[in-house]
């Protein structure tokens, strides 16, 4: 093992190196405050891991996402989602026997408790889905106390498998109180992902059946979405889980990180940018306030804390939203025109170039999921649908680790030090 040498003040520590199988090397200064009565400061985890993970890997300057060491875009092209949630949770793509033991089981899950459907009656109409989710997520541990003790593997499974099963109940159902129609029962004869679209878009009306397109489109958004290494919604369900919160909370802690527009609410706000610009004639008009440091406004879906060359998913996102609009007949969606526009301009502008900024996985995903019938504020909850396994599968990783402990940072203290209380006639 090699070292680092630290010198200040009278003060020379050797840190050790740790060395990973992929990504740079690590020095371990868990030790650092006993030995040199110091912190680090790094208030965005820029340059800090938080932990040992043998998950998910982004290669930020090769533009490249590996789950479990396959690349992003090969399971997006030959795999499935229900396969991608195993190999995130289990670490091996599954044997077909695997796989038809696995399938059933989440299959079997995905109804709700009867009684949580008078919960969504608590809500507004018009809350946002995003709200709906997250506290129905939380609520899932009122009603399933048999699958919260943490320290249990048997009921750590199930509590996951759970949660895979009906989230995406959760989200349509959500969706479904939103609109003020019926809530539709999940079917186990359908596969996760039409079962999803069927629960959204099914009335008692009319029969409807799955466009195959439309349910493979989604698959793959829901594969691409699946798990990130450490991000900020990943790093707020291990630190919730961390403290022993049982998995239903940790992970409705996750939905509530999520729905920030800096991170998974930016498909939304990537969508609604798209048609606040409207016409190709305009996008000059907002590179301008992007790249302006007295306005507040950033173009929404580009940019990422790791990514410095494109995102691999975005690139999938793209063909695919290419591929769905063609198959729907609206390959002339003036806000795609828009977004290919704005893309092709951004790209070609110093202002970008030079911070490494590119599209990111949020800037055409709302544009097929608009295009699939779903209104922008269900865009989040469906990036959080699909996120559930990753962050379950984090959290599984945490809770098994012997070594972990509850996360609890220092800081730089800059504010008052110790004085005298100071009676109110004297002040
Ligand atoms: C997700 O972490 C993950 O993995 C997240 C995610 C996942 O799968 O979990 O990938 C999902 O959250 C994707 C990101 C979605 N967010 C957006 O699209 C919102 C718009 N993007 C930005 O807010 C921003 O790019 C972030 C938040 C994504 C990243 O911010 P950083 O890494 O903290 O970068 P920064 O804010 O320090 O920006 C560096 C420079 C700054 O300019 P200077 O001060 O150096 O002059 O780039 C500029 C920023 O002003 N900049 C932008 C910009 N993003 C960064 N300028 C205009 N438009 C933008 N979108």
């Amino acid at each position: 093992m090699t070292h680092a040498t630290l010198k200040f003040g009278d003060k020379e520590i050797e840190l050790p190196m740790m060395s990973p199988t992929a990504g740079p090397d690590v020095i371990d200064i868990q030790k650092l405050y006993a030995q040199g009565g110091v912190f680090t400061f790094d208030p965005g985890f820029t340059s800090t891991a938080s932990c040992e993970s043998n998950i998910t890997f982004i290669d930020g300057d090769k533009g490249e996402l590996l789950y479990r060491g396959y690349p992003i875009d090969q399971l997006a092209e030959k795999s499935h989602f229900l396969e991608v949630c195993y190999l995130l949770l289990y670490g091996e793509l599954p044997t077909s026997e695997q796989l038809s033991d696995f399938v059933p089981r989440v299959t079997r899950h995905t109804m709700l408790h009867e009684q949580m459907a008078y919960f969504y009656r608590g809500f507004r109409r018009d809350a946002p889905p995003m709200a709906v989710v997250c506290g129905v997520m939380g609520a899932l541990s009122s009603f399933y106390h048999d699958s919260t003790d943490i320290t249990d593997p048997e009921q750590r499974e199930i509590a996951s498998i759970r949660m895979i099963a009906k989230i995406p109940t959760i989200t349509a159902w959500a969706y479904k109180y939103s609109v003020g129609q019926p809530f539709v029962y999940p079917k186990n004869e359908l596969d996760y992902t039409s079962n999803f679209l069927n629960m959204c878009f099914s009335v008692p009306a009319e029969d409807y059946v799955v466009d195959p397109i439309l349910s493979r489109a989604m698959d793959r958004i829901f594969t691409l979405h699946a798990d990130h290494e450490q991000n900020a919604s990943t790093s707020t369900v291990r630190l919730a889980g961390s403290s022993g919160a049982n998995p239903f909370a940790c992970i409705a802690a996750g939905v509530a990180c999520l729905w920030g527009p800096a991170h998974g609410g930016a498909n939304e706000a990537a969508l609604n940018m798209l048609r606040e610009i409207g016409t190709v004639d305009r996008i000059p008009e907002y590179i301008a306030r992007a790249k302006d440091k007295n306005d507040p406004f950033r173009l929404m879906g580009f940019g990422h804390r790791v990514y410095k060359n494109f995102d691999p998913r975005a690139k999938v996102m793209k063909e695919s939203a290419d591929e769905v609009l063609g198959l729907l007949g609206i390959e002339n969606n003036p806000t795609l025109q828009v977004a290919l526009e704005l893309e092709r301009i951004a790209l070609n502008d110093p202002y970008f170039i030079e911070r490494k900024l590119y599209p990111n996985v949020d800037f055409y995903s709302g544009i097929i999921l608009d295009a699939m019938g779903f209104p922008s504020s269900m865009f989040t909850p469906i990036f959080a649908l699909a996120r559930t396994v990753g962050w379950i599968a984090q959290w599984k990783e945490m809770i098994s680790d012997p070594t972990q402990k509850i996360g609890r940072p220092r800081q730089l203290y800059t504010g008052a030090t110790n004085r005298d209380y100071v009676d109110v006639e004297n002040r």
